[in-house]
């Protein structure tokens, strides 16, 4: 079984790892993406009601079904979609919702400067290591009264998943997250006027290990960290790993939480 999980921050990941496993998980992604769209809808809901751009950008797209959602909700205005893995953009390009599909990463975006008045961002940012250059970026790209809002994860993802594996062994399966005082502080030293920031726990169940880590391979969520054993995971390991997952169980199943992120601030 492959080791999976979320984004390192204990070492940078390699980018082209990144966009090379969400390239490969664009066939299988809406399938397994329950908990993508009710935090992406959870993010739209989240907007200014006033809200009215001409030009807004969906960051870390994915198959595009908020790309979509942007469509529909402001179909005068001109969308842009952008996503680090060229698999991802080649799935969503023909299923429309933005007029362009651009091949970007989110710590240096390819768009010019005060071009936005609208950034979403939907569980994407956490995989980038530099979340004030994301930030900084978003501050140059958006006009003046433009708004970022985001979604991301912070510790406590995984948890149940990384505790079990660090009863087995002292690799690094489950990759890092930053902290949510992180998300603060970066917030708050961004320039831009923090709206709203706050986050709250998601828990998915599964009948056992195997179906949660098969998802998060569907989502392309390989851990990717510098620090991941190499080589298989030898059986007596994962039989530790999946005594060791028991302890979580519920009456549900076997728990996975997110702590999920949400981030609404404004240029000016
Ligand atoms: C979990 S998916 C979310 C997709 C979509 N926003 C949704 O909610 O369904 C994360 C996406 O972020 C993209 N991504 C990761 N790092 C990125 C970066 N540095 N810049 C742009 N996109 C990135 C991945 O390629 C992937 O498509």
């Amino acid at each position: 079984m492959t080791d999976l999980a979320h984004n390192p921050l204990g070492g940078l990941p390699d980018k082209r790892q990144v966009a090379a496993s969400f390239s490969r998980a664009a066939q299988s992604y809406d399938s397994v993406a329950a908990l993508q769209r009710n935090v992406g809808q959870q993010l739209l809901g989240q907007l200014p009601a006033a809200i009215n751009p001409a030009r807004w950008l969906d960051l870390g797209c994915g198959t595009g079904y908020f790309s979509r959602a942007l469509g529909e909700r402001f179909p005068i205005s001109q969308g842009v979609a952008v996503d680090i893995a060229e698999g991802m953009l080649q799935h969503a390009r023909p299923l429309g919702g933005a007029q362009q599909f651009i091949a970007g990463d989110a710590e240096r975006l390819p768009l010019q400067s005060a071009s936005c008045d609208l950034l979403f961002s939907s569980l994407a940012l956490q995989w980038c290591a530099d979340f004030s250059a994301v930030l900084s970026e978003a501050a140059r790209v958006l006009r003046p009264g433009g708004v970022l809002a985001f979604s991301s994860l912070c510790v406590g993802t995984l948890q149940e998943l990384r505790d079990s594996w660090q009863a087995v062994d002292g690799f690094v399966h489950v990759n890092r997250f930053r902290r949510f005082e992180d998300y603060q502080q970066l917030c708050g030293d961004s320039g831009l006027t923090l709206l709203s920031l706050q986050t709250t726990p998601e828990t998915l169940y599964y009948p056992d290990v195997r179906s949660l880590t098969h998802e998060l391979k569907a989502l392309g969520a390989h851990n990717l960290n510098p620090g991941r054993p190499g080589g298989l995971t030898g059986r007596a390991r994962m039989l530790a790993l999946l005594n060791a997952y028991e302890q979580f169980r519920q009456p549900q199943g076997l728990p996975a939480t997110y702590q999920v992120v949400y981030g609404v601030l404004r240029k000016g």
